[in-house]
């Protein structure tokens, strides 16, 4: 069990289920750095334990994530920026976990937390939720990925608009546009609809699921000629796993199979 942070909190919901919840509300979950130290060493953790399958990252119901913390922000020179890598921290969940990451998107998430929410792997929403990239008003641009994640989900045009016009969307037009996985009537809903489909990725071997999360990312990078290639090099490799065996076995014999994860 993972304890001792101040701005998350940690618990397994489910078997195979590592939950993360965002706890600074006096700054409705405002991103800064102490809570990144504290993300990133959770996510590794979770990572690492044989008993995790997939993660769920969430706020509250009043908010994912407001934003990185503009107070934090203000003062920064660029030498402070570029001098200490600001945001090279925020990248660690994109990058270092192979882990299925979920993030329930609940009330506000602008700026790096609209970012942070688009780094998970899938993304679901409840309708009523605020998101947006909005830092056009602060006399700065989304430096978390937002105009590379949210262009390649949305299209340009679309991306363009929200981007330049800082406009806030809801879930449901998230939803529609193919942003979020899927959107929930309620933020209740929304957060057990994303642990409940974290529990059904869990029950699966996680070197298949290690592989299919590696595979589809490389879409994000690859052309389609070069990513079907890389697809089928880590498919033709599955068939070295135990859980191949054991997965077609158990489909032949009409029994349900014991995954080793190996
Ligand atoms: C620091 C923040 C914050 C933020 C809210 N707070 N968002 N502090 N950074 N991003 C603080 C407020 O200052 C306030 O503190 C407390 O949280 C409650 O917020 P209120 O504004 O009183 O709440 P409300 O009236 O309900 O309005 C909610 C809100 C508004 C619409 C979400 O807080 C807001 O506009 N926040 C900023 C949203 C934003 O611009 N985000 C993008 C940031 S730029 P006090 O002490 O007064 O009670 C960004 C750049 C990313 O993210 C690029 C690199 C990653």
């Amino acid at each position: 069990e993972l304890s001792g942070y101040e701005y998350i909190n940690i618990s397994t919901p489910r078997p195979g289920v590592g939950l993360v919840t965002f706890n600074r509300p006096r700054a409705l979950n405002a991103l800064f750095t102490p809570l990144f130290r504290e993300l990133n060493d959770a996510l590794r953790k979770l990572d690492k334990d044989a008993e995790v399958g997939a993660v769920v990252l969430t706020g509250s119901e009043k908010a994912f994530a407001a934003g990185a913390d503009i107070k934090e922000m203000k003062d920064k020179t660029f030498s402070d920026a570029y001098g200490d890598d600001f945001i090279e921290l925020w990248s660690e969940m994109a990058s270092a976990i192979k882990k299925p990451v979920i993030s329930a998107v609940n009330g506000y998430a602008l700026g790096g937390g609209c970012e942070l929410a688009m780094m998970a792997d899938i993304m679901y929403v409840s309708m009523g939720a605020t998101l947006g990239q909005p830092e056009i008003k602060l006399g700065i641009i989304p430096g978390a990925g937002g105009s590379q994640r949210l262009t390649k989900a949305v299209g340009k045009s679309k991306a363009m608009e929200l981007i330049l016009t800082g406009n806030n969307f809801s879930g449901k037009e998230a939803e529609q546009w193919g942003l979020a996985a899927k959107a929930f009537q309620t933020p209740e809903e929304c957060l057990e609809g994303a642990i409940t489909t974290a529990e059904r990725i869990a029950s699966y071997s996680r070197i298949a699921v290690k592989a299919a999360k590696e595979v589809v990312n490389k879409s994000q990078d690859l052309g389609v000629r070069e990513g079907v290639e890389y697809e089928r090099r880590v498919f033709h490799g599955m068939f070295g796993s135990k859980d191949q065996k054991i997965g077609m076995a158990a489909f032949a014999a009409k029994q349900k199979p014991e995954w080793e994860n190996a």
